[in-house]
């Protein structure tokens, strides 16, 4: 099953969105396959089973979507341009997963927080690796209860629905995990070399590029499901994010593709999510603390109201950074923001 574009007036779980998504990827792909060459209407009807006519009108949604077909007759079409938005009929072909983002993929043109839908179709049973993504939200939501803007033209906003089987305490670690996807997926797509900054911060510099925010439905030893939201400012100008962050198109001088981006840290995810699942943090720790721009530096730490300076010294298998204090006690600790300071 798969899910086309949706608005939250018009949800993507109506037969008509299912059956509209087939079909535009269904002809997508054959453009793709054409290698850039003509596809004649007769071999898009003969494909979808469809008159000319009824083909035509699909031809024409794609249309307003913003691809562009040149149209000659006697040779068919020829798909000149397609647009800048993360459809899902795009991503799900060529996406070189197993789950992720493979089904039920649904693109919103504008939705107050892509956790807050992934969330509400979690609840009503939607499968591991459904992913919502949103081309602005107008509730983006940060962690500790910040907002997270996020404005429309360029940046990136998704959430994936995880059910890993595991315990709550595990959590911690995937989220670890799926932070290290995003840094890979940079470096292939874009040659830069992020850092993080533990938790799971992701910056370029001193400034942040993105952030992801774990939601979990659990019980006390096991955890129902977890929404994984990651937001990222891909193409964002920089004038419409906050002074402490940055975007992809700043640092590297040019437009980069989305969509491209998001299969490459999808397919990152997949691998290190399965290695988590059979083998647990353990074999992904040592990559995680090369990436880290926390360990071996004296920090601050605020955790809700309580503030622990020192050196951070390890990640655990949990997730959880060690901090050795002043006093030489080594303490853990699941979640908080990070600071380094020059001295403890
Ligand atoms: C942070 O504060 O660093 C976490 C930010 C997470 C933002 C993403 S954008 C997609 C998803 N939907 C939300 O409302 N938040 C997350």
């Amino acid at each position: 099953m798969y899910q086309g574009v949706a608005s939250d007036e018009t949800p993507a779980t109506s037969d008509e969105y299912m059956k509209e998504f087939e079909v535009k990827k269904t002809i997508l792909d054959l453009f793709g396959k054409s290698g850039g060459g003509f596809v004649s209407g007769e071999e898009i009807s003969d494909r979808l089973g469809f008159s000319r006519a009824y083909a035509w009108k699909y031809i024409n949604k794609l249309r307003d979507e913003g691809y562009v077909f040149e149209a000659i007759p006697h040779k068919g079409y020829k798909l000149r341009s397609s647009p800048d938005k993360i459809y899902g009929y795009d991503l799900s072909r060529g996406l070189d997963t197993k789950i992720i983002g493979k089904r039920n993929v649904y693109h919103y043109e504008k939705t107050g927080s892509t956790n807050d839908k992934a969330y509400e179709l979690a609840e009503k049973g939607e499968p591991e690796g459904a992913i919502i993504i949103a081309e602005t939200q107008t509730r983006g939501k940060g962690r500790m209860g910040r907002e997270w803007i996020s404005p429309g033209g360029g940046g990136m906003y998704f959430s994936l629905i995880l059910r890993p089987g595991v315990a709550p305490d595990r959590i911690p670690a995937i989220t670890l995990i799926a932070s290290m996807s995003v840094v890979k997926a940079i470096k292939s797509v874009c040659g830069l070399d992020a850092q993080l900054r533990w938790p799971n911060d992701i910056l370029l510099g001193q400034k942040k590029i993105c952030g992801i925010l774990t939601e979990i439905k659990a019980q006390p030893d096991m955890v129902d499901f977890l929404v994984l939201g990651v937001g990222l400012n891909v193409n964002t100008d920089l004038s419409r994010l906050p002074r402490i962050a940055t975007s992809l198109k700043a640092e590297n001088g040019a437009p980069v593709n989305r969509l491209e981006l998001l299969k490459c840290i999808l397919t990152e995810l997949e691998k290190d999510y399965s290695v988590f699942i059979t083998d647990g943090f353990t074999p992904l720790r040592g990559r995680y603390k090369r990436v880290s721009s926390v360990l071996g530096r004296h920090i601050r730490i605020k955790e809700r109201d309580l503030l622990i300076e020192g050196k951070a010294v390890d990640v655990d298998e949990k997730g959880a950074l060690i901090v050795k204090t002043v006093s030489g006690t080594l303490r853990r600790v699941f979640s908080g923001d990070v600071t380094l300071c020059r001295k403890v």
